[in-house]
């Protein structure tokens, strides 16, 4: 983990409140799949605290974020232009595990999800991933920034592109027993409980990367804990995580 001073790149909007943000990353410390960053918006007291984003790809000494413009601290980034200096903290965080079996590996992003999904899709590209992408509605898919040419399924809440129905609803019409998978998933809870509850009852491995609401993010101030079923019952996600197998969360 290391402060860096990085510089603006490339900030544009990619879907309605999304935005891509690339910057150069002047640090020998490559980030991986899973991994996430800290940028603190703003030099003024507020917003105070660090904001975490996942990396989304990352290429040539440049890295890549996508972000949902949502409050004060996104809606700064958002307004950020080439040449801006950005305080970031990373890379944080653990990364997901690459296949190590023959089990086909199937992609699932959602809502601000979409970032660190599409970043391990391009890592993992020789081992033939399925990408499954949902949104409520077409607006809010960011479809140029998908990584070409993967087999990719787009699902829209409101049926107004792809398939009429969530990511998960993609997952149960789409498998067949004779198959076997791991999931990855990042994106709200509801969706990666749902993820994990459809992976138990067909015995498969779900990865899971959980965006809770972080302070320090530097494993600090037990911000962010989760409740878990090992150990001492509860996981830091900005240390122990961001990526947990799904059944060591105690889902509610
Ligand atoms: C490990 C990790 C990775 C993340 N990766 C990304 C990413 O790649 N792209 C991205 O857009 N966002 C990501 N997030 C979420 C991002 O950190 C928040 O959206 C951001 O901090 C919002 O800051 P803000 O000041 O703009 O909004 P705030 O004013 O802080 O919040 C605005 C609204 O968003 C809600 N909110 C804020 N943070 C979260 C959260 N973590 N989960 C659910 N709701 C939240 C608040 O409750 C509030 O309603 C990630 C979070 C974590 C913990
Ligand atoms: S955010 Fe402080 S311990 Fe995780």
């Amino acid at each position: 983990m290391k402060f860096i001073d990085a510089r603006v790149i490339d900030n544009v909007p990619v879907a309605e409140e999304y935005y891509e943000m690339s910057f150069s990353w002047p640090s020998d410390e490559t980030p991986l799949p899973g991994q996430f960053l800290t940028i603190r918006a703003s030099d003024r007291t507020t917003p105070l605290l660090r904001r975490p984003f996942a990396f989304s790809r990352f290429d040539d000494g440049v890295a890549r974020i996508i972000y949902q413009k949502r409050g004060d601290a996104t809606a700064i980034l958002a307004a950020k232009t080439k040449d801006e200096s950005l305080n970031v903290v990373g890379p944080l965080g653990n990364i997901f595990p690459v296949p190590r079996d023959s089990a086909r590996p199937v992609l699932v992003a959602g809502g601000v999800g979409i970032g660190p999904i599409f970043f391990f899709a391009e890592h993992i590209r020789a081992y033939n991933p399925l990408l499954v992408v949902g949104a409520r509605t077409h607006g809010l898919l960011p479809t140029e920034s998908s990584p070409h040419g993967i087999e990719t399924v787009y699902a829209t809440d409101d049926g107004s592109f792809g398939f009429h129905g969530t990511v998960v609803d993609v997952l149960k019409t789409t498998y067949s027993t004779d198959e076997n998978w791991t999931l990855y998933l990042c994106g709200p809870e509801p969706m990666l409980k749902a993820g994990h509850e459809f992976a138990a009852e067909r015995r498969l491995t779900a990865w899971v990367s959980l965006e809770q609401t972080m302070g320090c993010a530097v494993g600090a101030c037990m911000g962010c804990v989760v409740r878990v079923t090992g150990g001492l019952g509860y996981a830091r996600v900005c240390t122990e995580g961001p990526v947990f197998d799904s059944r060591e969360i105690v889902w509610t």
